[in-house]
């Protein structure tokens, strides 16, 4: 029996979301239905809601959640009812090219539930496969990762977008590693993740960059050991300032706008490591000197996902999390209702916030 639940829908480019009834089917083969407990929102789910990911909208938003499997389609034998499981938009599917080559954290074929949640009869589109600002969502079983039910639904969910993508975007892309100076530009969610994921890795130096002090005070929870406020003061110049005259062995853009990149290039050590996290619109340009991409060597990578392999990376950060190395409750600002994400975005895009984390 399908069935209605409560979700939070962007029917159009730049209106406000609402909370609607939407229509569930029951899950086929290889498919689970969730009942959410917890979903964070991320910036993305705004930029979804922008129509600066694509324009396939009705959207339902969501994506960064935890919860409990109620139901589980012919097939499933990952995930069982009654698992707490956390939702990954990775859900690896062993086939594509780079799967086979041992590189499943790039997969280029994730899945995403063959059937569609609908609205009044009109398929929606769920927010990187998943659709969590809901009281129920259905996923491909690979997209649901069981951890430990320890871990409260609050803190677990944000594993699945934000903390992640932070976390992984310094130890998995950026390799930082003991010793290393690191500088993240952008001290939300994501860039304090990264901030967190470099203070675990053993980085010697973490340089905190944003434009909003409220930001740098929280970032020094998180383990950065110097601030900069690019408002005021040159990026590029206080971070070769922080590091000899150097500049940083890798630098982490968590804003993903021209001029953020661009500092990313210009405050990195040669042979350093650019890593780009932050998700850029269609618009979007940059020009940079040739000579000075083949003159400083190194890397410029790109992050989707903390380039993290959910069924390695969920459990072990819960994990650190439960034995008290990862402070997971720091990002979570407050806690709100479906009713409340509209507000949520606002209160983000004032900076108010780390994470407003739904509760379902
Ligand atoms: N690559 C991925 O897999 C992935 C996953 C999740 C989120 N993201 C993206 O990461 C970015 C950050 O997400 P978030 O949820 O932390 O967002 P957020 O809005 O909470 O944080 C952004 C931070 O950047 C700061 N900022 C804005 N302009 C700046 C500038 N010019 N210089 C320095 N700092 C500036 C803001 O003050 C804020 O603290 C978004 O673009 C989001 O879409 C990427
Ligand atoms: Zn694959
Ligand atoms: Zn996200």
């Amino acid at each position: 029996m399908p069935h209605s639940v409560k979700g939070v829908v962007a029917k159009s480019k730049g209106a406000p979301v609402s909370v609607e009834t939407i229509e569930i089917p029951d899950p086929g083969p290889g498919e689970v239905l969730v009942e959410v407990k917890a979903c964070g929102v991320c910036h993305t789910d705004l930029h979804f809601r922008e129509g600066a990911i694509n324009d396939e909208f009705p959207f339902l938003l969501g994506h960064e959640a935890a919860g409990i499997v109620e139901e589980v389609g012919e097939g499933v034998v990952n995930v069982s009812p009654g698992d707490f499981v956390i939702l990954n938009w990775r859900a690896v599917c062993g086939e594509c090219r780079s799967c086979k080559r041992g590189r499943p954290w790039y997969c280029f074929n994730t899945h995403n539930a063959e059937q569609k949640m609908t609205l009044n009869g009109e398929p929606l589109t769920a927010a990187l496969g998943i659709g969590a600002f809901a009281e129920k969502t259905l996923v491909a079983a690979g997209q649901a990762t069981k951890v430990s039910s320890e871990a409260k639904p609050e803190v677990a969910g944000l594993i699945g977008c934000g903390v992640m993508a932070g976390l992984g975007a310094a130890i998995n892309t950026g390799e930082v590693n003991r010793g290393d100076s690191v500088a993240v530009f952008g001290c939300g969610g994501v860039g304090d993740a990264a901030i967190a994921g470099s203070n675990l890795a053993g980085a010697h130096t973490i340089i905190a960059v944003d434009i909003d002090d409220r930001k740098l005070e929280m970032a020094k929870e998180f383990g950065a050991t110097h601030t900069v406020d690019s408002s005021k003061q040159d990026p590029v110049e206080a971070i070769r300032e922080i590091t000899d005259g150097n500049g940083a062995n890798v630098v982490i853009d968590a804003v993903g706008i021209p001029s953020t990149y661009e500092q990313s290039f210009f405050a990195r050590d040669l042979a350093g490591t650019v890593v780009l996290v932050g998700v850029p619109n269609p618009e979007m340009k940059i020009e940079l000197p040739l000579q000075e991409v083949f003159g400083r060597g190194g890397s410029l990578k790109s992050s989707w996902y903390g380039d993290c392999l959910p069924s390695r990376d969920f459990p072990m950060l819960i994990d650190l999390y439960l034995q008290g190395r990862l402070n997971l409750e720091k990002f979570v600002s407050e806690t709100i209702t479906l009713e409340d994400v509209e507000e949520a975005f606002h209160a983000m895009e004032r900076g108010d916030v780390l994470r407003s984390v739904v509760i379902i």
